[in-house]
Order: C-alpha cells, then sequence, then structure tokens
C-alpha cells in the first residue's frame, strides 16, 4: 500500500522512519516523486494546495498532520474519502501546556512588569488567587477540554464554551449561540480552541470583544481565520482588552509590516503552541491504514458537513 506525504513543514524523514517501525511493507513517497498516481492509497498532508488532493483517484482516506482540517476544507475539490484529523496526547498535552503557561503570564500580570522594567520603575501590581479569576475556553474538544481541565486543576475559576453541553471536572459548560454573551460576561482571560468553520470564521470580533470584562486577555492558539485583525488594535488601545497572545494569523508566517509585530500589548509566537510530533501521532496514522485495510472505519474521520 501507498501513501503520499506532502508538508512543507513536517519533516519527511522523521514520518518515514515511524510509519515503517509499525507498519514495515509501507510505501512512504515524499511529493514531489509521486510515481504511478493511480496507485497512492493514503494521503498525509499539511496545507496542500487546492486541487492537489483530487488527483489521486484511488485514494481511501486523507490523514490531516495536524489537529485541524480546514486546510483540507478550503479544497472545494477535496476527494469524498474520510478525512481524519489528528488526535495526540503529546499534542494535547502541548496546547494545555501553551495555554497554562499564557494565562499564568496574564494572570500574574507579567505585561505590566516589562513594561515597567522598559521605564525603570519599581512598584508592585495587584494580585489575584488563580479562584478569583474567570479563564474562559472558546471550544472544549480533545485540546480546549485538556487546556480547561489544566487550568481547573491550578485552581482557576474555569468555564467553557462548546456547541453542545460538556462535563469537565471544575468547568462551567455554557453551550451554543445563545449562551456565549452569559459565558463572555465574566471572562477575564479568554482561549480560543475552535476549529476554523463557516460558523466559528471571524468569530473574535469587536462585539464579541465588547461583551467581555474590560481589560480581558486574549489568548488565541486556534487559527489566525478566527480574529477579524482589524478588531483588535482598536481594542486594545482603547483598554477594552488588556493584552493578546496570539499564535496563529491569516497569513503566516506574519508579514514582516504587519502592525502585530511592534504592538506593545501583543505577544506573537510563531504557530508554534502545540507541534506534532511523528513519535506519537505515528500510532494514530499506522492504525488508521490498518482499520481502511481491514474494512473497518478509521478513528477521528471529521463531520464534512460540520467541517471538524
Ligand atoms: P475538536 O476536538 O474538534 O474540538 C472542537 C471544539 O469546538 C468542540 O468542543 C466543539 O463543540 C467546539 N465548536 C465547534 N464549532 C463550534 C461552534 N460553532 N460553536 C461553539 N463551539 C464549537 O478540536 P481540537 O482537537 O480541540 O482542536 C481545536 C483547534 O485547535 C483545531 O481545529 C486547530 O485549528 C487548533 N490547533 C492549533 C494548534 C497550534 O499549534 N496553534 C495545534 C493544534 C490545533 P462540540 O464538542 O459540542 O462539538
Ligand atoms: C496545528 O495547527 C494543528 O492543527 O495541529
Amino acid at each position: 500500500m501507498a501513501l503520499l506525504f506532502k508538508s512543507s513543514w513536517d519533516r519527511a524523514d522523521w514520518w518515514r522512519a515511524e510509519l515503517l517501525k509499525r507498519i514495515p511493507d509501507l510505501d512512504f513517497r515524499v511529493w514531489p516523486e509521486v510515481g504511478d498516481e493511480a496507485a497512492i492509497d493514503y494521503a498525509l498532508v499539511w496545507k496542500p494546495k487546492p486541487g492537489d488532493l483530487a488527483r489521486y483517484r484511488n485514494l481511501k482516506a486523507v490523514f490531516s498532520l495536524g489537529a485541524g482540517v480546514d486546510h483540507l476544507f478550503a479544497d472545494p475539490t477535496l476527494p469524498k474519502v474520510p478525512i481524519c484529523r489528528l488526535v495526540d496526547r503529546a499534542l494535547t498535552r502541548g496546547m494545555a501546556e501553551h495555554v497554562l503557561t499564557h494565562v499564568l503570564r496574564f494572570h500574574r500580570n507579567l505585561p505590566g512588569y516589562e513594561r515597567q522594567q522598559r521605564a525603570f520603575e519599581w512598584k508592585g501590581l495587584p494580585i489575584k488567587l488563580p479562584e478569583e479569576r474567570t479563564v474562559g475556553v472558546m471550544g472544549l474538544g480533545e485540546l480546549g477540554g485538556a487546556a480547561a481541565a489544566t487550568l481547573a486543576d491550578f485552581g482557576f475559576g474555569v468555564r467553557g464554551w462548546s456547541r453542545t453541553p460538556k462535563t469537565i471536572d471544575g468547568v462551567e459548560s455554557y453551550a451554543g449561540g445563545g449562551a456565549l454573551d452569559a459565558f463572555l460576561s465574566k471572562c477575564e482571560i479568554l482561549v480560543c480552541l475552535l476549529p476554523l468553520t463557516r460558523a466559528t470564521e471571524g468569530i473574535l470580533n469587536r462585539n464579541l470583544f465588547a461583551k467581555l470584562p474590560r481589560a480581558a486577555c486574549l489568548i488565541n492558539a486556534a487559527r489566525g481565520g478566527h480574529l477579524l485583525e482589524e478588531d483588535l488594535i482598536p481594542a486594545l488601545d482603547t483598554g477594552q482588552l488588556g493584552g493578546a497572545a496570539l499564535d496563529v494569523f491569516r497569513v503566516e508566517p506574519l508579514p514582516r509590516g504587519h502592525p502585530y509585530w511592534t504592538h506593545p500589548r501583543i505577544l506573537i509566537t510563531p504557530h508554534v503552541a502545540s507541534v506534532t510530533d511523528p513519535r506519537s501521532s505515528a500510532d494514530l496514522v499506522a492504525d488508521n491504514i490498518r482499520r481502511i485495510d481491514a474494512g473497518e472505519a478509521p478513528l477521528y474521520a471529521v463531520d464534512p458537513a460540520k467541517g471538524y
């Protein structure tokens, strides 16, 4: 069986080594050395160009090299085969770590001390206990659910928003569009871990910011498309938002002249909140190949109608 690997970000040699450990007879082909296109059974990809995958007419499944599949559904010619996302405990732990890091940074007012240091100012800023701080997580799936549970374990007041209600220890669940305003009303730190779909595109915008407590902080580790870019700096400059930690952007890498680079209340990381590691993620891909070959349904196939 043949698998085509295509990514300009992930390491083909690492993936080859990890998948061959699990399926020694796998014919692992790396784009552009595709060979006979009709022989490709599986595609393991990150951000293929629209139209790329339609050429492999005997594909049995497409595997995303990440948790998100928005990069695949952006292609109107995407083959009608199972589209599987990555769910992996290392990816989940990495995201929980990223979110906890940034929540603690805002909670302990490190941005304020960084500003004071640049002004040679020695002054203690108000401190709250974690349980006095409300953190809201948008998206309570594999990643958001784990991040919310980690924050709750740490003692924060945690609430989460999802399409359907959730039961997570220490996390107050809000579900559906009708509950969004009530959810937002107390979030002093807001974390976005939604998938990017037609329903969530641009959801982080001035109307949403206006529903947060004044000086709330934003952590976006989901997708750049969730944020209406032009609404962020005015919200920061008027003080409606106190700070933003952004890992994802509409255009990546973030263009050199983009105003986010130099804004004093924005911290940028280059889409590294949680990075796929083939040492653990190859388990699911190999498992899904075996399942499909045995006529079973693959794990974590997404619903094309929902887009996640
Ligand atoms: P997931 O398991 O599919 O969870 C998605 C969550 O969002 C679910 O709780 C879902 O609600 C909720 N949701 C979806 N649409 C909604 C809507 N319209 N209104 C309210 N809630 C909605 O996804 P995941 O594995 O946690 O990953 C989330 C995203 O993280 C990925 O799609 C990707 O974009 C991003 N990500 C970023 C990085 C990075 O390094 N920056 C790394 C990995 C992933 P239900 O549970 O009710 O369906
Ligand atoms: C990364 O952004 C992912 O979707 O895994």
